[in-house]
Protein backbone atom coordinates (compact mmCIF):
# COMPACT_ATOMS: atom_id res chain seq x y z
CA UNK A 1 0.00 0.00 0.00
CA UNK A 2 1.10 3.26 -0.84
CA UNK A 3 2.44 5.68 2.14
CA UNK A 4 2.85 9.21 1.52
CA UNK A 5 4.40 11.66 3.69
CA UNK A 6 3.39 14.79 3.98
CA UNK A 7 4.32 17.77 5.84
CA UNK A 8 1.83 19.73 7.62
CA UNK A 9 2.05 23.58 8.31
CA UNK A 10 -1.15 24.98 10.08
CA UNK A 11 0.15 28.33 10.55
CA UNK A 12 -1.49 31.88 12.00
CA UNK A 13 -4.97 32.44 12.65
CA UNK A 14 -8.16 29.98 11.43
CA UNK A 15 -4.86 27.79 9.53
CA UNK A 16 -4.94 25.19 12.12
CA UNK A 17 -9.10 24.75 12.53
CA UNK A 18 -8.91 24.05 8.71
CA UNK A 19 -6.18 22.18 8.20
CA UNK A 20 -7.56 19.62 10.44
CA UNK A 21 -10.73 19.55 8.84
CA UNK A 22 -8.74 19.19 5.45
CA UNK A 23 -6.66 15.89 7.50
CA UNK A 24 -10.23 14.74 8.85
CA UNK A 25 -11.26 14.23 5.04
CA UNK A 26 -7.94 13.49 3.88
CA UNK A 27 -7.72 10.46 5.78
CA UNK A 28 -11.49 9.25 5.64
CA UNK A 29 -10.50 9.72 1.07
CA UNK A 30 -7.72 7.72 2.09
CA UNK A 31 -8.77 5.08 3.74
CA UNK A 32 -11.79 4.71 0.87
CA UNK A 33 -9.03 4.18 -2.16
CA UNK A 34 -6.53 2.29 -0.38
CA UNK A 35 -3.87 4.60 0.37
CA UNK A 36 -1.95 5.57 3.36
CA UNK A 37 -0.38 8.73 4.24
CA UNK A 38 1.82 10.54 7.35
CA UNK A 39 2.13 13.82 8.85
CA UNK A 40 4.48 15.70 10.29
CA UNK A 41 4.07 18.66 11.87
CA UNK A 42 5.87 21.95 11.42
CA UNK A 43 5.34 25.50 13.34
CA UNK A 44 6.20 27.62 11.24
CA UNK A 45 4.00 31.26 11.26
CA UNK A 46 3.22 34.33 13.08
CA UNK A 47 3.62 32.52 16.52
CA UNK A 48 6.73 31.13 16.37
CA UNK A 49 8.21 34.25 14.73
CA UNK A 50 7.33 36.36 17.71
CA UNK A 51 8.54 33.93 20.13
CA UNK A 52 11.93 32.88 18.27
CA UNK A 53 12.79 35.67 16.72
CA UNK A 54 13.11 33.95 13.08
CA UNK A 55 10.96 32.93 10.25
CA UNK A 56 12.44 29.82 9.28
CA UNK A 57 14.43 27.48 10.85
CA UNK A 58 17.87 27.14 8.88
CA UNK A 59 16.85 23.99 8.14
CA UNK A 60 13.32 24.18 6.85
CA UNK A 61 13.96 23.88 3.11
CA UNK A 62 16.00 20.41 3.19
CA UNK A 63 13.38 19.04 5.61
CA UNK A 64 10.60 20.04 3.33
CA UNK A 65 12.58 18.42 0.64
CA UNK A 66 11.96 15.01 2.36
CA UNK A 67 8.13 14.95 2.09
CA UNK A 68 5.87 14.03 -1.00
CA UNK A 69 3.94 17.18 -0.25
CA UNK A 70 2.93 20.07 1.71
CA UNK A 71 -0.43 21.13 3.66
CA UNK A 72 -0.20 24.82 4.49
CA UNK A 73 -2.69 26.13 6.82
CA UNK A 74 -2.24 29.62 6.55
CA UNK A 75 0.65 32.52 7.01
CA UNK A 76 -0.41 35.59 8.54
CA UNK A 77 -0.22 37.48 12.18
CA UNK A 78 -1.76 40.96 13.52
CA UNK A 79 1.20 41.47 15.87
CA UNK A 80 3.45 40.90 12.54
CA UNK A 81 4.45 43.60 10.03
CA UNK A 82 3.14 43.43 6.66
CA UNK A 83 5.37 41.43 4.20
CA UNK A 84 7.95 39.39 7.08
CA UNK A 85 5.85 36.38 7.40
CA UNK A 86 4.60 36.56 3.55
CA UNK A 87 8.13 36.96 2.13
CA UNK A 88 10.14 34.62 4.88
CA UNK A 89 7.82 32.00 4.93
CA UNK A 90 5.21 31.41 2.21
CA UNK A 91 7.40 33.09 -0.80
CA UNK A 92 10.42 31.31 0.74
CA UNK A 93 8.69 28.24 0.19
CA UNK A 94 7.78 28.38 -3.12
CA UNK A 95 11.18 29.99 -4.42
CA UNK A 96 12.98 27.55 -2.89
CA UNK A 97 11.37 24.69 -3.45
CA UNK A 98 11.00 26.12 -6.97
CA UNK A 99 7.19 25.78 -7.37
CA UNK A 100 6.87 27.70 -10.13
CA UNK A 101 3.52 27.42 -11.15
CA UNK A 102 0.69 28.41 -9.03
CA UNK A 103 -2.60 26.65 -9.96
CA UNK A 104 -5.99 27.89 -8.98
CA UNK A 105 -9.32 26.12 -10.27
CA UNK A 106 -12.48 28.15 -10.11
CA UNK A 107 -15.75 26.84 -9.94
CA UNK A 108 -19.07 27.52 -9.00
CA UNK A 109 -21.17 24.58 -7.23
CA UNK A 110 -23.94 26.44 -6.28
CA UNK A 111 -25.48 29.56 -8.19
CA UNK A 112 -27.24 30.55 -4.42
CA UNK A 113 -23.82 31.99 -3.80
CA UNK A 114 -22.48 33.78 -6.79
CA UNK A 115 -22.66 37.58 -6.34
CA UNK A 116 -23.14 37.85 -10.52
CA UNK A 117 -26.57 37.71 -11.71
CA UNK A 118 -27.79 34.97 -13.46
CA UNK A 119 -24.76 33.01 -13.44
CA UNK A 120 -24.68 29.45 -12.90
CA UNK A 121 -22.49 26.55 -12.20
CA UNK A 122 -22.32 25.82 -16.05
CA UNK A 123 -20.70 29.41 -16.29
CA UNK A 124 -17.64 29.71 -14.03
CA UNK A 125 -15.37 26.87 -14.33
CA UNK A 126 -12.09 27.72 -15.54
CA UNK A 127 -8.43 27.42 -13.69
CA UNK A 128 -6.10 30.06 -13.71
CA UNK A 129 -2.39 28.69 -14.27
CA UNK A 130 -0.39 31.71 -11.85
CA UNK A 131 3.52 31.73 -13.17
CA UNK A 132 5.25 31.70 -9.57
CA UNK A 133 8.65 32.54 -9.01
CA UNK A 134 9.29 35.47 -11.18
CA UNK A 135 7.61 38.85 -12.23
CA UNK A 136 7.17 41.43 -9.82
CA UNK A 137 7.66 38.98 -6.88
CA UNK A 138 11.10 38.38 -7.96
CA UNK A 139 11.83 41.06 -5.74
CA UNK A 140 14.49 42.56 -7.78
CA UNK A 141 14.79 46.38 -7.31
CA UNK A 142 15.67 48.76 -4.64
CA UNK A 143 15.37 52.37 -3.21
CA UNK A 144 17.61 55.37 -3.28
CA UNK A 145 17.51 58.24 -1.18
CA UNK A 146 15.08 56.60 1.20
CA UNK A 147 12.85 59.11 3.45
CA UNK A 148 14.20 62.04 1.63
CA UNK A 149 11.99 63.97 -0.68
CA UNK A 150 13.94 62.54 -3.52
CA UNK A 151 13.40 58.64 -2.78
CA UNK A 152 13.56 56.38 -5.96
CA UNK A 153 11.60 53.33 -5.67
CA UNK A 154 12.40 50.91 -8.23
CA UNK A 155 10.59 47.09 -8.46
CA UNK A 156 11.25 45.40 -11.72
CA UNK A 157 9.62 42.35 -12.86
CA UNK A 158 11.61 39.57 -14.11
CA UNK A 159 10.72 37.45 -17.47
CA UNK A 160 12.72 35.14 -18.35
CA UNK A 161 12.05 33.18 -21.47
CA UNK A 162 13.37 29.80 -19.38
CA UNK A 163 10.75 30.82 -16.42
CA UNK A 164 7.84 32.12 -19.04
CA UNK A 165 8.48 28.89 -21.40
CA UNK A 166 8.00 26.04 -18.55
CA UNK A 167 4.98 27.97 -16.98
CA UNK A 168 3.27 28.61 -20.58
CA UNK A 169 4.02 24.52 -21.66
CA UNK A 170 2.40 23.64 -18.57
CA UNK A 171 -0.75 25.39 -19.08
CA UNK A 172 -0.93 23.95 -22.43
CA UNK A 173 -0.37 20.43 -20.98
CA UNK A 174 -3.08 21.42 -18.33
CA UNK A 175 -5.72 22.00 -20.77
CA UNK A 176 -5.03 19.14 -23.10
CA UNK A 177 -5.47 16.67 -20.11
CA UNK A 178 -8.02 18.38 -17.93
CA UNK A 179 -10.03 21.61 -19.40
CA UNK A 180 -13.49 21.16 -20.81
CA UNK A 181 -13.08 23.25 -23.56
CA UNK A 182 -9.69 22.86 -24.31
CA UNK A 183 -8.60 26.68 -24.47
CA UNK A 184 -5.88 28.46 -23.12
CA UNK A 185 -5.93 32.09 -22.89
CA UNK A 186 -2.99 34.20 -22.16
CA UNK A 187 -3.54 37.05 -19.77
CA UNK A 188 -1.07 39.76 -19.96
CA UNK A 189 -0.67 43.74 -21.39
CA UNK A 190 0.99 43.61 -24.57
CA UNK A 191 -0.54 47.45 -24.93
CA UNK A 192 2.05 49.02 -22.33
CA UNK A 193 4.56 46.32 -20.71
CA UNK A 194 5.95 45.80 -24.73
CA UNK A 195 8.91 44.06 -23.01
CA UNK A 196 7.41 41.55 -20.64
CA UNK A 197 4.35 40.53 -22.36
CA UNK A 198 6.06 40.58 -25.90
CA UNK A 199 7.93 37.89 -24.28
CA UNK A 200 5.07 36.09 -22.87
CA UNK A 201 3.39 36.17 -26.38
CA UNK A 202 6.21 34.88 -28.63
CA UNK A 203 6.70 32.09 -26.07
CA UNK A 204 2.83 31.07 -25.92
CA UNK A 205 2.28 31.66 -29.81
CA UNK A 206 5.94 29.40 -29.97
CA UNK A 207 4.88 26.18 -27.37
CA UNK A 208 1.59 26.70 -29.30
CA UNK A 209 2.50 25.61 -32.35
CA UNK A 210 3.27 22.07 -30.08
CA UNK A 211 -0.34 22.05 -29.22
CA UNK A 212 -2.31 22.47 -32.65
CA UNK A 213 -5.20 20.77 -30.49
CA UNK A 214 -5.78 23.80 -28.14
CA UNK A 215 -7.63 26.65 -28.82
CA UNK A 216 -5.68 30.01 -27.71
CA UNK A 217 -7.02 33.60 -26.78
CA UNK A 218 -5.27 36.50 -25.51
CA UNK A 219 -7.11 39.26 -23.40
CA UNK A 220 -5.40 41.96 -21.48
CA UNK A 221 -5.34 42.06 -17.61
CA UNK A 222 -7.75 44.86 -17.12
CA UNK A 223 -10.06 43.57 -19.49
CA UNK A 224 -10.42 40.23 -18.10
CA UNK A 225 -11.40 41.49 -14.57
CA UNK A 226 -14.18 42.95 -16.79
CA UNK A 227 -14.81 39.41 -18.45
CA UNK A 228 -14.97 37.57 -14.69
CA UNK A 229 -17.97 39.71 -14.56
CA UNK A 230 -19.50 40.06 -17.15
CA UNK A 231 -18.84 36.75 -19.49
CA UNK A 232 -17.27 34.37 -17.22
CA UNK A 233 -18.30 31.20 -19.21
CA UNK A 234 -15.90 32.51 -21.91
CA UNK A 235 -12.49 30.95 -19.80
CA UNK A 236 -11.51 27.93 -19.77
CA UNK A 237 -7.45 28.13 -19.04
CA UNK A 238 -5.90 31.45 -18.42
CA UNK A 239 -2.26 31.56 -18.13
CA UNK A 240 -0.56 35.13 -16.62
CA UNK A 241 2.05 36.29 -14.54
CA UNK A 242 2.87 36.27 -11.10
CA UNK A 243 1.16 39.57 -10.39
CA UNK A 244 -1.58 39.55 -12.68
CA UNK A 245 -2.10 35.78 -11.29
CA UNK A 246 -2.26 36.94 -7.86
CA UNK A 247 -5.07 40.15 -8.79
CA UNK A 248 -7.29 37.68 -10.91
CA UNK A 249 -7.60 34.93 -8.70
CA UNK A 250 -8.78 36.98 -5.87
CA UNK A 251 -11.76 38.38 -8.15
CA UNK A 252 -11.95 35.00 -9.43
CA UNK A 253 -12.52 33.71 -5.72
CA UNK A 254 -15.48 35.78 -5.25
CA UNK A 255 -17.31 34.80 -8.30
CA UNK A 256 -17.18 31.13 -7.02
CA UNK A 257 -18.15 31.84 -4.18
CA UNK A 258 -15.60 33.52 -1.67
CA UNK A 259 -12.66 32.78 0.18
CA UNK A 260 -14.84 29.94 1.91
CA UNK A 261 -14.35 27.56 -0.95
CA UNK A 262 -11.11 28.76 -2.98
CA UNK A 263 -8.39 26.63 -3.00
CA UNK A 264 -4.79 26.72 -4.46
CA UNK A 265 -1.81 24.22 -5.50
CA UNK A 266 2.17 25.73 -5.66
CA UNK A 267 3.68 23.24 -8.16
CA UNK A 268 6.91 22.28 -8.91
CA UNK A 269 6.18 19.59 -10.89
CA UNK A 270 8.83 17.68 -10.45
CA UNK A 271 9.53 18.27 -6.70
CA UNK A 272 7.45 18.97 -3.58
CA UNK A 273 4.63 20.96 -4.17
CA UNK A 274 2.60 22.86 -1.22
CA UNK A 275 -1.23 23.19 -1.25
CA UNK A 276 -3.67 26.22 0.60
CA UNK A 277 -6.48 27.70 0.95
CA UNK A 278 -6.43 31.07 -0.37
CA UNK A 279 -8.16 33.10 2.05
CA UNK A 280 -5.80 33.55 4.97
CA UNK A 281 -5.52 33.33 8.54
CA UNK A 282 -8.88 35.63 9.31
CA UNK A 283 -7.55 36.25 12.69
CA UNK A 284 -10.51 37.86 13.51
CA UNK A 285 -12.60 34.07 13.20
CA UNK A 286 -10.16 31.97 14.98
CA UNK A 287 -10.94 29.33 17.46
CA UNK A 288 -14.38 30.15 16.99
CA UNK A 289 -15.19 26.93 15.10
CA UNK A 290 -16.82 29.17 12.57
CA UNK A 291 -14.53 29.37 9.34
CA UNK A 292 -15.13 27.36 6.24
CA UNK A 293 -13.26 24.53 5.86
CA UNK A 294 -13.96 23.83 2.24
CA UNK A 295 -10.99 25.83 0.80
CA UNK A 296 -8.40 23.36 2.75
CA UNK A 297 -10.62 20.42 2.25
CA UNK A 298 -10.62 21.42 -2.15
CA UNK A 299 -6.71 22.20 -1.28
CA UNK A 300 -6.22 18.72 -0.02
CA UNK A 301 -8.05 17.15 -3.10
CA UNK A 302 -5.72 18.90 -5.41
CA UNK A 303 -2.86 17.74 -3.16
CA UNK A 304 -4.48 14.34 -3.98
CA UNK A 305 -4.54 14.85 -7.58
CA UNK A 306 -0.90 15.88 -7.41
CA UNK A 307 0.12 12.63 -5.98
CA UNK A 308 -1.54 10.72 -9.07
CA UNK A 309 -4.65 10.14 -6.22
CA UNK A 310 -7.00 10.76 -8.89
CA UNK A 311 -10.01 9.32 -7.80
CA UNK A 312 -10.21 10.10 -4.07
CA UNK A 313 -9.34 13.82 -5.39
CA UNK A 314 -12.18 13.58 -7.53
CA UNK A 315 -14.61 12.31 -5.00
CA UNK A 316 -13.68 14.82 -2.39
CA UNK A 317 -14.44 17.44 -4.56
CA UNK A 318 -17.77 15.59 -5.33
CA UNK A 319 -18.50 15.72 -1.38
CA UNK A 320 -17.59 19.43 -1.42
CA UNK A 321 -20.24 20.39 -3.75
CA UNK A 322 -22.34 17.75 -2.44
CA UNK A 323 -22.26 19.98 0.64
CA UNK A 324 -22.26 23.00 -0.64
CA UNK A 325 -25.53 22.54 -3.19
CA UNK A 326 -27.41 20.22 -0.50
CA UNK A 327 -26.31 22.12 3.27
CA UNK A 328 -24.64 25.31 3.52
CA UNK A 329 -27.13 28.24 3.99
CA UNK A 330 -23.74 30.66 3.31
CA UNK A 331 -20.45 29.89 2.25
CA UNK A 332 -19.34 32.72 4.76
CA UNK A 333 -18.10 32.24 8.05
CA UNK A 334 -20.34 31.87 11.09
CA UNK A 335 -23.52 31.66 7.98
CA UNK A 336 -22.72 28.55 6.98
CA UNK A 337 -25.60 26.83 9.25
CA UNK A 338 -22.98 24.16 10.82
CA UNK A 339 -19.39 25.05 12.29
CA UNK A 340 -15.95 24.09 11.17
CA UNK A 341 -16.41 20.34 12.42
CA UNK A 342 -19.78 19.75 11.39
CA UNK A 343 -18.76 20.88 7.66
CA UNK A 344 -15.92 18.71 8.20
CA UNK A 345 -17.94 15.99 9.15
CA UNK A 346 -20.44 15.89 6.32
CA UNK A 347 -17.88 16.05 3.67
CA UNK A 348 -16.77 13.28 5.34
CA UNK A 349 -19.94 11.44 5.52
CA UNK A 350 -20.73 11.98 1.84
CA UNK A 351 -17.62 10.71 0.93
C1 LIG B 1 -1.60 34.58 -2.57
C2 LIG B 1 -1.29 35.59 -1.49
C3 LIG B 1 0.21 35.80 -1.45
C4 LIG B 1 0.67 36.32 -2.79
C5 LIG B 1 0.69 36.73 -0.32
C6 LIG B 1 0.17 36.31 1.03
C7 LIG B 1 2.19 36.85 -0.30
O1 LIG B 1 -1.97 36.78 -1.72
O2 LIG B 1 -1.20 33.41 -2.41
O3 LIG B 1 -2.25 34.92 -3.55
O4 LIG B 1 0.64 37.53 -3.03
O5 LIG B 1 1.04 35.49 -3.62
MN1 LIG C 1 -3.20 36.76 -3.45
Amino acid sequence: MKNYKIATIPGDGTGPEVVREGLKVMSAAAQKFGFKYETVNFDFGGERYLRMKEVLPESAISDLKQFDAIFLGAIGHPDVKPGILEKGILLKLRFDLNQYINLRPVQLFDDRFCPLKGKTPADINFTVVRENSEGLYAGAGGNLFKNTPQEVAIQESINTRFGVERCVRYAYEYARKYSRKKQLTLCGKTNVLTYAFDLWQRTFNEVGQEYKDIKTDYAHVDAITMWFVKNPEWFDVIVTDNMFGDIITDLAAMIQGGMGIAAGGNINPDGVSMFEPIGGSAPKYTGQNIINPLAAIGAGALLFRELGEEKAATAMEQSIRLVVTTKLKDLAAGKMGYSTTEVGDLVVKSL
